[in-house]
């Protein structure tokens, strides 16, 4: 069984940085020097989605944070023959498989596990004997939970976008359906052995329930922290976060 008195980690995502730089094209602002003032402002780990239209990280990007971060990278994939590859060829010390839609402005639900069982368990084996940390981006659903499991996948990260949007939206019903549906599903997945991660959407006024569930073990986020560092640069602004993180876990 995972050991969850830990510190809850903090991964920032840069994808972003990498969105912005695209937008004028040319190589500023750079997502791997962003990395390294996260590290340096206390992020416990980097995360990076390539995806496949690559349309914030590109491929350039996965191999310079692979020469030089200091923290573990958390590499961001669809589950895809190329993907695998490029994972294979890195050997990131996480994989977190995410579905992937071109049309999509973001990743908006989580993997049906269930369904594709057979293949993903297939699709997981050689990136776990390869030494990655295996994680399925998934919905607060005890039958995806239940599959991911049986796959092989050492980690859940729950998607917290439906709350996160409830939230915005002043659907507190919804919320406080959808905190519930996490919290009673981060205990279910770590009965199981998994490790629980959690991540999608969150920002200053959602963190700190989430950080709250003992189970959690690492939160994952990405554009509001980059939009945040505009106003207060990119070191206060994971500062503050990781301030929340530790208040919400007391
Ligand atoms: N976790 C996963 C699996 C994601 O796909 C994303 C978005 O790329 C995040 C966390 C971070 O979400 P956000 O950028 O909304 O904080």
């Amino acid at each position: 069984m995972t050991d969850y008195e830990g510190r809850l980690r903090l991964g920032v995502n840069i994808d972003h940085v990498a969105t912005l730089r695209n937008a004028r094209g040319g190589d500023l602002p750079d997502p791997v020097r962003a990395a390294q003032l996260a590290e340096e402002a206390g992020a416990d780990g980097i995360t990076a989605h390539l995806r496949e239209d690559r349309r914030h990280i590109i491929d350039s990007d996965i191999d310079r944070l692979m020469e030089t971060l200091r923290v573990p990278l958390n590499f961001e994939m669809a589950a895809t023959d190329e993907m695998q590859k490029i994972a294979l060829r890195h050997k990131p010390h996480a994989v977190c498989i995410v579905p992937e839609k071109r049309e999509e402005r973001t990743t908006e639900g989580g993997l049906e596990v269930a369904r594709e069982e057979n293949k993903l368990a297939g699709y997981i084996a050689p990136l776990r004997e390869a030494g990655c940390r295996v994680s399925i981006f998934i919905g607060a659903d005890e039958r995806q939970i239940a599959a991911a499991h049986r796959i092989g996948a050492q980690v859940i990260e729950l998607h917290t976008g439906a709350y996160c949007d409830a939230h915005a939206e002043g659907d507190f019903e919804t919320r406080d359906r959808e905190l519930e549906m996490m919290r009673e599903m981060s205990a279910y997945a770590h009965s199981l052995g998994l490790e629980v991660h959690a991540g999608h959407g969150l920002n200053y006024d959602t963190v700190a329930p989430v950080a709250a569930f003992p189970e959690v073990m690492e939160l994952n986020i990405g554009h509001f922290l980059i939009g945040e560092s505009v106003f207060r640069g990119l070191g206060p602004a994971i500062a503050e976060m990781r301030r929340l993180m530790d208040a919400a876990r007391v």
